[in-house]
């Protein structure tokens, strides 16, 4: 489905050669695929074509604004956990009414930015945010549209601990048997509490644990309709898992979860609800790929060290989750095909000489590292690797640590290429503390 593949052994963004725009540009580099975010988006409305949910793309998985404008052209609404990401929202054209609005710690601030903008839903936390927001539009004259988002105690099995939401024991929403009574009528003065929102984490990789948690949304719904209230959106999050290696493949395919989960939830349409879904990673994952040169080779004690130009400041998935992330030379012989296949292309490729190699970065941590023990081909000083699966949680959380600057992001779009942002140069790095030094 993605728009990146090999043509005569050389890695291409749709029609445009990454060896070449790399040699262009420079590196590190982000490169992402407009036909492979427009795919995926409409991937996610086809797979959930019989519910017609609103898809508020999570604009914190990839916020660069062209992209956010290219989805928001294409019919998004947007996800939003912070003034910063309403701001870029609303510079992308999406309309305030298509944005949803979560995250535990809204502040004054926010919330005031928030109403002022006329958004669509905030997804609350706690009670103390509730009666914040009541508050905040009392004093504006306005009138707040809330979600509760729920803590459904459902833990999803394969989620990794540091990304899953919805157990009892992390910070999000409200335990869903303090959450009925939110919905009273006249609770309070300036807030309409019209929503159930849960998001249980991310990467799920099957439908079960989403049914789980509709279950628990459902038994909500009926408590709140018998005590006289009404819920006119349902909203499940995100959390639709990508593919990042070859064995994701066997998972759940997106089509498949969405059909299973809309049967489910039509049920519920029938009671006059609107559904909302928030996917971030399963639309920019893999529309985006980092382009990394080799730097050093070094012998360590035991093993080979391959030192690129990116490091944890760039990619921190690995580091922080130990995320696995495919990996390629851009230029590799004369393989041709689609990255997904590489493992298993290239171990029937008779030019493929693979030895394992730690590939790392160039920040002082031993934590710096993009993969150990990865079975690569023969490499050299100046070669160009592309991580793949770097279109989501990759720019967004990068960071200036190490007073590195962050690299530059293009758009490709057929044979033509956009640079939208531009890498950033030491200027950057001291422009808020140069007043400070006289
Ligand atoms: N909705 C809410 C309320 C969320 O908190 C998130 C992600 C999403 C939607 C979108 O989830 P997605 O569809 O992208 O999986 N940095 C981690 C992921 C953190 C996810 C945070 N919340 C990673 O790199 O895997």
């Amino acid at each position: 489905m993605d728009g990146f593949s090999y043509k005569q052994g050389v890695l291409h963004a749709e029609g445009v050669d990454l060896e070449s725009l790399a040699e262009k540009l420079g590196t590190p580099l982000f490169v992402y695929s407009t036909s492979t975010l427009a795919a995926h988006l409409k991937s996610m409305r086809d797979a959930f074509q019989t519910i017609d949910p609103l898809i508020c793309f999570s604009v914190k998985s990839c916020s660069n604004l062209s992209i956010l404008k290219l989805l928001v052209e294409q019919g998004a609404g947007l996800d939003v956990v912070s003034g910063g990401e309403i701001y870029r929202a609303l510079l992308a054209g999406a309309r305030p009414e298509t944005i949803v609005f979560a995250g535990v710690g809204k502040s004054v601030q926010e919330i005031t930015y928030a109403l002022q903008a006329g958004i669509y839903q905030f997804n609350v936390e706690s009670e103390g945010e509730l009666a914040r927001i009541d508050a905040i539009a009392a004093q504006y004259g306005c009138r707040a549209r809330v979600s509760i988002r729920i803590n459904p105690d459902v833990a999803d099995r394969d989620t990794p601990q540091k990304t899953a939401t919805g157990g009892r024991q992390t910070k999000f929403g409200i335990p869903v048997t303090r959450s009925a009574r939110l919905y009273a009528p006249g609770l309070y003065g300036n807030v309409d509490v019209v929503g159930i929102h849960a998001h249980i984490g991310s990467p799920i990789h099957d439908s079960a644990s989403y049914l789980a948690c509709i279950d628990v949304i459902e038994k909500l719904l009926d408590e709140v309709e018998q005590a006289g209230a009404t819920v006119e959106t349902i909203n499940i999050g995100g959390g639709f898992a990508a593919i990042y290696e070859a064995s994701d493949c066997a998972s759940m395919s997106l089509q498949e979860m969405g059909r299973i989960i809309s049967q489910r939830l039509l049920g519920l349409k029938a009671r006059g609800v609107r559904f909302v879904i928030e996917p971030g990673r399963s639309i920019s994952a893999n529309a985006g790929v980092l382009l990394t040169r080799v730097e050093y080779i070094k012998e360590g004690w035991d093993r080979q060290i391959v030192i690129v130009d990116a490091g944890m400041n760039i990619l921190l998935r690995p580091t922080l989750y130990g995320a696995h992330h495919a990996m390629w030379p851009i230029r590799y012989g004369h393989f041709s095909g689609h990255w997904t296949h590489l493992s298993t292309s290239s171990k029937s490729d008779s030019h493929a000489t693979l030895s394992p190699v730690d590939v790392v970065g160039p920040i002082c941590e031993t934590g710096d590292f993009f993969a150990l023990s990865r079975p690569l081909p023969i490499l050299s000083e100046r070669d160009t690797l592309a991580i793949f699966s770097a279109g989501a949680y990759a720019m967004s959380m990068a960071s200036q640590y190490n007073s590195k600057v962050r690299p530059a992001e293009v758009l490709v779009i057929g044979e033509e290429y956009r640079i939208v942002r531009h890498r950033e140069r030491f200027e950057d790095l001291v422009a808020r503390e140069m007043d400070a030094i006289g």
